[in-house]
């Protein structure tokens, strides 16, 4: 079984080639460069992008994978959660892809493919488990007792984790996306510089970011008017820290209380070289198994999707092609 999975919910176009379960190809075209001087994605821009983008990127995956449109035998596309202009692009290409080599089109839920990256890199892996999925638009907790069975166990009440990091990124003047370079700055930092607030640790699995994102904020402001100098990279490191430190006690905690006693983390924040060691430390301490993708499968992809398509064809069959974008998708729930 040969897919080609195609990714354009939000500002990376990506093709990727999974055959029985393994990784042949994965491409990505971002447009960071594209968004960047608005200091988020546009997304009129992100839709034209990716209508750029797409062909040239298939053909790559095709190519770096070894195979032509002749070998395929399902193509994949993310149907949501993200942005509808952006969604609807990849959807029409997968669809005439799908019709013109005459095989299976399927839809895919963006946020089980998240999930599914750590299968495709741990083919020992199995449910069930707990998924920390932190992405740019989403953060949440979820036991997945079978392949796209999940139950949401708790979920950000306000910012996601990656909006967080690129929030505060913005206010100190470090660029988008914020994740990557916050990250990047805090390995010069003190992690216990200064105390920032964890949030809701009287909630079992939900989490907030958006009182942290003010605290520090606040911070800066205040060492601003008093004309105070600061240390960029203890804010970094400090900020970094309490959000890492809320994500890997809750997440380890709902392994243990669920008895799943395995942990996956998976979306772009699953890149962060902090919540990564950390995280691994704190399941070895609790003797929870753990399954963290490498970042090029964290961050949104093609591999992740093909992955993804070639578990739900195998589970519902193929997609009618009247099917369209569902913007607001959420976890657990069919394409
Ligand atoms: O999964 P993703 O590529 O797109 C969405 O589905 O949202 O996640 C993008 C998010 C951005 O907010 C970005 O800042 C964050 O992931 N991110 C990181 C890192 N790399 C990407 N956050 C923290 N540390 C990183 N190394
Ligand atoms: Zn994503």
């Amino acid at each position: 079984m040969i897919v080609l999975g195609i990714e354009t919910s939000c500002d990376e176009t990506g093709a990727g080639v999974v055959a029985d379960g393994r990784m042949r190809s994965n491409v990505i075209a971002s447009q960071i460069d594209l968004h960047e001087r608005f200091g988020g994605v546009v997304p009129e821009l992100a839709s034209r992008a990716h209508v750029m983008a797409l062909d040239p990127t298939v053909d790559r995956a095709l190519a770096d994978a070894g195979v032509t449109g002749r070998d395929i035998d399902a193509v994949a596309v993310t149907a949501g959660p993200g942005l509808a202009g952006a969604l609807l692009v990849g959807i029409a290409s997968a669809k005439a892809y799908a019709a013109a080599w005459g095989v299976h089109f399927v839809a895919v839920n963006h946020l089980e493919g998240h999930v599914e990256a750590a299968f495709l890199h741990d083919p020992s892996l199995r449910p069930p488990l707990v998924a920390l999925l932190v992405s740019g638009g989403h953060s949440m907790i979820a036991l997945m007792t079978g392949h796209g069975v999940f139950e949401v166990l708790g979920r950000t009440i306000d910012d996601a984790a990656g909006e967080a990091f690129d929030k505060v990124a913005r206010f100190m003047g470090l660029g988008f996306p914020g994740g990557p370079a916050i990250d990047r700055l805090a390995k010069e930092g003190d992690p216990g510089a200064i105390r920032f607030p964890r949030a809701l640790p009287e909630a079992a699995y939900d989490f907030s970011f958006s009182g942290l994102k003010t605290a520090v904020i606040r911070w800066l402001r205040e060492r601003e008017a008093r004309g105070e100098e600061i240390d960029a990279a203890d804010v970094a490191a400090s900020f970094q820290e309490a959000i890492v430190d809320v994500q890997v006690t809750k997440t380890v905690r709902a392994a243990t209380e669920t008895g799943a006693r395995t942990v996956v983390v998976a979306g772009g924040v699953a890149s962060n070289s902090r919540l990564r060691s950390r995280m691994v430390q704190a399941c070895a301490a609790a003797g929870v198994r753990v399954a963290i993708p490498p970042p090029l499968l964290c961050t949104d992809n093609g591999a992740m999707i093909a992955a993804a398509g070639a578990r739900t064809l195998a589970l519902r069959g193929p997609t009618p092609l009247e099917a369209g974008a569902v913007p607001g998708l959420a976890l657990g729930v069919p394409a």
